[in-house]
């Protein structure tokens, strides 16, 4: 399983950064890419940033030629700093403030991705400011079960985000009819770590029809944004995207208009894990407790969704296999990285690696506990280097006044 990354390469990134450390592999990172572009060559393919929006991760993204879709203002600032050309850029979420939409119209991106009514009022008066046209879309939540983990299901009706069909309709009728507006695109994203092409299936043939019949009345649309979501299970290789570029064909055959997709974690979760290394082991009742120094401020995705990382010992010793509950040093029961985990019972000192890291791990980490965070570091072949340091305690108290 780490067989992407170089054991040794591994061990002088913990002797010489420190521990817990995120870990990215280039390589890996391009692979995907790779994927995605054999299976969308037409496509404009955004990174949804949310999922690492770590400089030394997007710069290498940017290059590779993605674009990149962001949900804040924040993003939108660290996609540029990165190197995603604004003409590459969808700008997506509920609640965009007035500010974020005049930051990205004065940085001219290709897409708003306006959730309601409301919100398009906001951007037609903002663009009147400016006196620019603005390039819309609107967010459709097509009311279809994705099957997935319900914090992270978006496109069912009573989920807050987008609009229904018909209010769609409504809305680009309203921006059609505007001086500052102008329809562009519609979008559909029905959640996160969604394993069955199917969900994407329905929604493409629903969003080819809506688009066809937007057409008939005359509002051509020049793009179709089906978002991301494609699962990556962790510890194991993503689906061909092939599938996904096979569900969505409804929706890219549509004439004159360019198909946009949003893949985040299936990009980058394989591509990172969090080294951590074993301070001390205890027993309570029956239970055999391995403590790390990484804890849910570093990775909060199997406290907060109860997801499986696997975690492996960097040199396994020749040692009976035990079934280890690993957590960290955060102050709370529910501060664990792993549950049951399998491995031949380490000591005090050992690495070990947590995988599939690489997608929402330090994108959500947190100083919880007071706990600087992280240190992430982009493996190239056999070299490596820092992309962020380590945060110090200096760092903790230093936006105190
Ligand atoms: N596009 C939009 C509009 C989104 O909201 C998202 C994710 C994506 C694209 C990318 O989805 P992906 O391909 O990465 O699944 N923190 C959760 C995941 C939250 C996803 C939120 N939206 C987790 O750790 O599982």
């Amino acid at each position: 399983m780490l067989d992407k990354f170089p054991l040794k390469t591994l061990e002088e990134i913990a002797a010489r950064v420190g521990t817990p450390v995120y870990v990215y592999s280039a390589d890996v990172l391009l692979r995907q890419v790779r994927a995605y572009r054999r299976a969308f060559p037409e496509a404009l393919i955004c990174y949804a940033m949310k999922a690492n929006p770590s400089g030394g991760v997007c710069r290498l993204l940017a290059r590779s030629g993605l674009g990149a879709d962001v949900v804040s203002g924040g993003e939108l600032f660290r996609a540029l700093r990165a190197g995603f050309p604004p003409g590459r850029i969808v700008f997506s979420g509920v609640g965009k403030t007035r500010e974020e939409l005049d930051f990205a119209l004065a940085k001219k991106v290709l897409l708003i991705n306006v959730e309601s009514a409301q919100e398009l009022e906001a951007l037609e008066a903002v663009a009147r400011r400016r006196g620019v046209m603005a390039r819309v879309s609107v967010r459709i939540n097509p009311d279809i079960d994705p099957r997935t983990h319900k914090f992270i299901s978006t496109g069912k009706s009573g989920s807050k985000f987008g609009v229904s069909f018909s209010e769609a309709e409504v809305l680009f009728r309203r921006a059609a009819a505007s001086s500052y507006l102008f329809p562009s695109g519609a979008h559909i994203h029905l959640g996160s770590q969604i394993h069955s092409a199917g969900p994407y299936a329905q929604a493409a043939r629903a969003m080819a029809a809506f688009v066809r019949r937007l057409a008939s009345a005359g509002i051509k649309l020049s793009y179709v944004d089906m978002g991301g979501g494609w699962g990556a299970r962790e510890g194991a290789e993503m689906a061909p995207p092939a599938a996904l570029a096979r569900a969505l064909a409804p929706a890219a055959s549509l004439p004159g208009t360019r198909l946009i997709i949003e893949p985040g974690r299936s990009i980058a979760a394989p591509a990172g894990l969090l080294l951590t290394r074993v301070l001390y082991m205890k027993k309570s009742g029956r239970k055999d407790f391995l403590v790390a120094d990484a804890a849910m401020n570093d990775l909060v995705r199997p406290a907060f969704y109860g997801s499986r990382h696997p975690i492996v010992p960097l040199r396994p010793r020749a040692a009976p296999a035990g079934s280890f509950a690993v957590v960290g040093p955060v102050c709370e029961t529910g501060d664990f990285i792993g549950t049951d985990v399998a491995m031949r019972r380490p000591e005090p000192g050992d690495l070990l690696a947590v995988m599939s890291a690489g997608a929402y791990g330090m994108s959500m980490s947190s100083n919880y506990n007071s706990r600087p965070r992280a240190a992430e570091v982009l493996v190239t072949g056999r070299a490596w280097k820092v992309v962020r340091r380590r945060e110090s305690r200096l760092d903790l108290v230093r936006q105190e006044c």
